[in-house]
């Protein structure tokens, strides 16, 4: 049966995927590299290092830049991204996210966050969020970063149930491979065209529900 649900972070509980976006937009705007939203639905979910190696990539002209140089960049959008997330408050959890919550843990269902954030703690902080959910996952505890499972499994063992009994959520494209190499049911939260392998796609946190997660872990089991 199900017996957890387990929650990106950046996009899926509170809206920081825009954060990440403006503060690589600044950087890439510096750069003068045609960056752009839809370009940015690559970054989502991955790395920090891996995400600037994608913005890099833009660059007409090939860019040599040191080591140093690109650690010098990435450290430039996180002082960004960390001005930006100082202002989140309980009232910026996505829509339906609280409500979700207290009817999962009501119902015996066990939840956690997977998050390829280092930042991930400092924003569940600030949302006051620490105590609803049973454990919490982010960069600091995995090696591999998602679409590698590794995030989403390591959050399954913490909670003591297996991958088969849990309903991953992301936002993410390489969040969506991630719950499915995990072996998890798996929900996308956005344009149906953009998530053709996830087993449930919703336009918002708005229509997650239990039942929408139980309906989405039906369809991966049956
Ligand atoms: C993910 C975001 O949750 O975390 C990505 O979706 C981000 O956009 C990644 O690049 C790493 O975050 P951070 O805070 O460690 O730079
Ligand atoms: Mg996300």
């Amino acid at each position: 049966s199900l017996k957890a649900v387990v929650f990106d972070l950046d996009g899926v509980i509170t809206d920081t995927a825009e954060h990440h976006y403006l503060a690589w937009k600044a950087i890439g705007d510096e750069l003068g590299l045609p960056f752009t939203r839809s370009f940015n639905e690559n970054l989502k979910g991955v790395s920090r290092m891996e995400s600037l190696r994608l913005l890099l990539s833009l660059s007409k002209e090939p860019l040599r830049f040191t080591e140093e140089q690109l650690e010098a960049l990435a450290t430039r959008k996180n002082e960004l991204y960390k001005r930006l997330i100082m202002e989140i408050t309980p009232q910026d959890a996505l829509p339906g996210i609280p409500e979700l919550l207290d009817e999962l843990k009501r119902r015996g269902v066990k939840t956690a966050i997977a998050s390829a954030s280092k930042n991930a703690f400092t924003v569940i902080d600030n949302l006051r969020m620490n105590d609803r959910f049973d454990c919490i996952v982010d960069a600091a505890q995995i090696r591999n970063s998602k679409p590698d499972p590794e995030v989403f499994l390591k959050a399954a063992e913490l909670l003591g149930v297996e991958p088969e009994a849990c309903v991953g959520v992301e936002d993410a494209v390489a969040g969506v491979e991630a719950i499915r190499a995990a072996n998890m049911a798996s929900i996308a939260i956005g344009d149906a065209a953009a998530f053709p392998e996830a087993d449930l796609v919703l336009p918002s946190t708005g229509e997650l529900t239990v039942e929408r997660v139980r309906e989405a872990w039906e369809r991966k089991r049956k």
